[in-house]
């Protein structure tokens, strides 16, 4: 005789009409745990490992999906873009085997943990559900430092990104530093908007060609003026900009929401 689960009976009977959503496997849970202790330092900012994780959601979904192969198919280790992030290709890809979460879920999780780990931002919506690939997507297709904004603009558009979602989403490199550890901005472990002001000033420690040129192109410049001069104008650009890219190659409505969870971890 089968045993009657009217708790599970309900739940799929609702989720099947639409009334609630699936909820976040509890995992999540503990893969928050951990990634704030990874993440943020013992006087409480965010660290260079949250730094890391923020760009490496930008560099799995970009050349394609955001599926995972930036750390499956070794894109990591394979190519020069990414060199920078193989501590955190390792330690994530370890912790995604740990906690037997999807990679590609992880990446993204990872990211909107980062994001809100380094102060300034509201929290970004995080999805799981993602499927994996071990595939490398085609070579050759990351922005590089000494782009110009005009072939940044043309790269992100051809992957369906208008300039503003592009200038908004650069600010990520609010928390950024360069190879010698100088920040792109003065206030590196915060994601506000110096970024904007102080890169089009040459005012900050370090800056990338890409940026000065995105501060200064008709294209680009008055996106980055209006950023800089009004965190909430960035703030409302950033987190769709930033949900969008972490969607990439993905059928969001498949999937299922966790951002409470990250929430509740900075609650
Ligand atoms: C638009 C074209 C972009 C270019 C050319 C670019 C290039 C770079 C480069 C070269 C670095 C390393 C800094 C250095 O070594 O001097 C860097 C760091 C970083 N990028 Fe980008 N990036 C771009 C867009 C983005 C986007 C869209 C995001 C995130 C949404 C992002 C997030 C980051 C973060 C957080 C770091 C800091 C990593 C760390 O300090 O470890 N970048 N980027
Ligand atoms: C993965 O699990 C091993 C064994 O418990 C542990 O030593 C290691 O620190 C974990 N790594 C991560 C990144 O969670
Ligand atoms: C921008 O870069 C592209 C590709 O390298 C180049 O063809 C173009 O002339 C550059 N434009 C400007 C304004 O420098
Ligand atoms: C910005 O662009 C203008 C016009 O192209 C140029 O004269 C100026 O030198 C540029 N400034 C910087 C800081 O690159």
């Amino acid at each position: 005789m089968h045993s009657f689960r009217p708790t599970v009976l309900l739940t799929a009977l609702a989720a099947s009409c639409g009334l609630v959503q699936a909820q976040c496997p509890s995992v999540w849970t503990d893969v928050a745990a951990e990634l704030k202790t990874t993440f943020i330092d013992s006087s409480g900012n965010c660290n260079d490992d949250a730094r890391a994780a923020i760009r490496l959601a930008f560099h799995d979904c970009f050349p394609g999906a955001c599926d995972g192969s930036v750390i499956l198919a070794d894109e990591c280790t394979d190519r020069g873009e990414n060199t920078q992030m193989i501590g955190i290709c390792s330690t994530l890809g370890t912790m995604a085997s740990n906690f037997t979460v999807g990679t590609a879920d992880l990446i993204q999780f990872a990211a909107a943990f980062g994001i809100a780990s380094c102060p300034g931002l509201p929290s970004i919506a995080v999805k799981v559900g993602r499927t994996d690939s071990s595939t490398a997507n085609a070579a050759g297709q990351m922005p590089g430092a000494n782009d110009n904004a005009t072939s940044i603009v043309a790269a992100f558009a051809a992957k369906g990104f208008t300039s503003t979602e592009l200038v908004a989403l650069v600010g990520a490199h609010s928390a950024a530093k360069d190879l010698n550890g100088n920040g792109l901005d003065s206030t590196i472990d915060d994601l506000d908007t110096n970024f904007y002001t102080e890169t089009a000033a040459g005012t900050a420690p370090a800056s990338l060609n890409s940026d000065i040129s995105m501060s200064n192109s008709s294209e680009t410049k008055a996106d980055w003026n209006t950023f800089g001069a009004d965190a909430s104008s960035w703030a409302d650009a950033f987190v769709p900009a930033m949900e969008k890219l972490s969607l990439l190659g993905n059928d969001a409505s498949s999937l299922t929401d966790c951002t409470s969870v990250i929430t509740a971890a900075f609650a």
